[in-house]
């Protein structure tokens, strides 16, 4: 099958599209026939090599963390889910015909494979986010870096629950965010004194998604370490603020929430821009330049 590779760490430029084994469906995994799967910016510090004390790259590598497509495997002891479902989900190596997915749900039939293909890494990511810093209806949530695909999804989960959200992004994002539901203001030098503009009785909680080095500036907003949560800052600990990673136990759970949401009319994907995969480098390319609105995702098929 046609896969997307890399055999050294670099720019967008060592991804290649290679013939390589197809995989196949272990116990407790299901097999798709790619249609859609969505860009992360995983995908490129691990390509770069600026994971590589975390996440040591194997080479050749694969690239790819979520996907949708047609299930055609399925492993031993997986229930629910027959050849033929239109599924979306959690793998490894999904920029290829064939992936295998460790956690999935089923595709809402109004939802389209491009949207599907990008909404697995954001469902997992908000829910787990919102759940570990604790906060809840009635509340009021700061997002530093809310117009990405993270951030756009934390904010409809949380609109949902009740919470009122304040996004940080640049000026021509605001009416995307409020189209969300969530109130913008720039980020930047002065932050503090917009947010206290917009909520004299301050803000609850807060994300930092962008990763821009504000975790001291977030905690003073908030007036509590604990209530603060980076995933993308590793300093975070270093504040006495919580990292978080990794999808916890039944990632599954999230899936289905996002799938139940976008039926409900509750969450929605904004895809800037589509790639095939032949042109993976120039999608790695455009998230490294660290401006997406949404997501980027690589049709396959
Ligand atoms: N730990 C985990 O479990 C986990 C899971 C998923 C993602 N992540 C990490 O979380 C981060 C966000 O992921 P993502 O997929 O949402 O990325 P993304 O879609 O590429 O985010 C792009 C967005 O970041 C905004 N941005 C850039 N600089 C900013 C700043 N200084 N302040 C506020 N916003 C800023 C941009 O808005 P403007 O264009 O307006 O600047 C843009 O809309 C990445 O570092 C990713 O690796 C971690």
């Amino acid at each position: 099958m046609k896969a997307i590779n890399y055999s050294e760490y670099g720019g967008p430029e060592v991804l290649k599209v290679v013939d390589v084994e197809e995989p196949h469906a272990g116990a407790g995994q299901v097999r798709i026939a790619v249609r859609a799967a969505g860009v992360n910016p995983a995908d490129w510090k691990r390509m770069t090599g600026y994971l590589r004390d975390i996440f040591p790259v194997e080479f050749p590598a694969g690239v790819g963390f979520e996907a949708s497509g047609i299930v055609d495997e399925v492993g031993e002891g997986v229930t629910g889910v027959a050849v033929g479902a239109a599924v979306f989900g959690l793998g490894v190596d999904t920029l290829a015909e064939y992936a295998v997915l460790s956690s999935w749900a089923v595709k809402p039939d109004d939802m389209p494979f491009e949207v599907a293909g990008g909404l697995a890494v954001v469902s997992e990511t908000a829910l787990r986010s919102l759940d570990q810093v604790g906060v809840s209806a009635g509340q009021t949530l700061l997002v530093s870096g809310a117009a990405g695909g993270v951030g756009s999804a934390v904010i409809q989960f949380a609109r949902h629950r009740g919470i009122t959200v304040i996004g940080t992004a640049s000026t021509p994002k605001h009416d995307y965010l409020r189209g969300l539901g969530a109130i913008p203001t720039t980020y930047g030098p002065g932050l503090a004194e917009r947010v206290r503009e917009l909520t004299p009785r301050g803000v609850d909680a807060a994300l930092d998604i962008a990763g821009s080095g504000i975790i001291p500036e977030l905690i003073d907003m908030v007036g509590d370490p604990s209530r603060v949560l980076s995933i993308s800052d590793f300093s975070a600990p270093e504040h006495g603020v919580r990292f978080s990673t990794s999808p916890r136990e039944h990632p599954e759970r999230a899936l289905a929430e996002g799938a139940r949401l976008y039926s409900e009319g509750a969450l929605r994907l904004h895809v800037e821009k589509t790639f095939p995969l032949a042109q993976s480098g120039e999608a790695q390319a455009l998230s490294m330049d660290g401006h997406v609105t949404g997501k980027i995702v690589i049709c396959v098929s």
